[in-house]
């Protein structure tokens, strides 16, 4: 059967928690390197992915390129408006016809029933860079990030405020397969997916929704925020109006637990969603969240070959 990483569901929590501990090995076992070197056991050698996008991307392109590289494979970036795609060729065939040319898909896009419709008629690995509904790739480098700053995953409290977009949906997801639970911070009719909280809630995982920031803050372990306007997304003065008691500050950052971290998945809009103060803080992890999109990926990408 292949494996495709369209949410982290298809994982399954023992296979991300397998992914953290080999992110965290390998990420080890390679300090101070070049970042191209190739990891000595060179375990993708041969492999290319191939990489569709939609909507623009810094880290993903870049972090899928140096994830193939170091594990010995190799990456094509194919931006869609260049492609046939982008002039109608079919889903489906754009499938078929990479399966047979690479050995595994990456695609950013927008409705996610459009990366069903890859998974289903590729026959490699399709992996999700990011839909409208969920972005879980990122969420593998927030969990590596969280434990590698010495926190355990199991009764986490983690704070999102803002809006309840794709990289909340998959916060939840891994909060309901990972035993932690979400205080969400956010305002009327922005709400959060409610397919990825009632699985969440299903598996165990207490999922709170708050329309007081502060009262999302308040002890929490992790705070997490995310830009107010995702790429597509209409409506920016409402959607400001709405968000700004949201914004996360000093002020807020001061009702959750000393030792919090904060993430954020970037890119920030400084000065709406997060203040400089805090993004540039001590309590700050963005940076070493960034950098682990290449770890955590790489662990993904072991992952849908079969090799965790
Ligand atoms: N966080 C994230 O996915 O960044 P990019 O949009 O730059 O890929
Ligand atoms: N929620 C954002 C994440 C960007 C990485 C978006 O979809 O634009």
């Amino acid at each position: 059967m292949t494996r495709h990483f369209l949410d982290l569901s298809d994982a399954g929590g023992d296979a991300i928690a397998a992914m953290i501990v080999d992110a965290q090995q390998r990420k080890a076992a390679r300090n101070g390197w070049a970042k191209g070197r190739v990891d000595a056991d060179a375990p993708l050698a041969g492999h290319v992915l191939a990489m569709i996008f939609e909507k623009n991307s810094t880290r993903t392109r870049v972090s899928f390129d140096m994830a193939m590289r170091q594990l010995g494979g190799s990456a094509i970036v194919l931006e869609a408006g260049t492609t046939q795609l982008g002039r109608g060729e079919t889903i489906a065939d754009t499938a078929r016809v990479l399966s047979r040319m690479a050995d595994a898909i990456m695609i950013r896009t927008d409705d996610h029933a459009k990366i069903e419709e890859l998974a289903a008629h590729a026959s490699v690995p399709v992996i999700n860079g990011l839909t409208d509904a969920s972005h879980p790739c990122q969420i593998v480098a927030d969990l590596l990030t969280v434990v590698e700053h010495g926190k355990a995953l199991p009764g986490l409290e983690v704070a999102w405020l803002g809006d309840g977009n794709n990289v909340l949906s998959s916060i939840v997801e891994a909060a309901g397969l990972m035993g932690f639970n979400v205080r969400i911070g956010v305002p009327q009719g922005y709400d959060a997916d409610p397919a990825y909280v009632d699985v969440a809630r299903s598996r165990g995982s207490r999922i709170t929704v708050h329309r007081d920031s502060g009262e999302a803050a308040s002890g929490a372990d992790v705070v997490v925020t995310d830009t107010w306007i995702s790429m597509g997304q209409s409506g920016a003065e409402a959607r400001i109006a709405a968000m700004t008691p949201f914004q996360v500050n000093q002020e807020l950052m001061a009702l959750a637990k000393p030792d919090a971290l904060f993430l954020h998945c970037l890119p920030a809009h400084r000065g709406e969603e997060v203040t400089d103060a805090v993004i540039d803080g001590r309590q700050s992890v963005v940076w070493d969240e960034a950098e682990n999109r290449i770890h955590g990926q790489k662990s993904v990408l072991r992952w849908v070959f079969g090799q965790l």
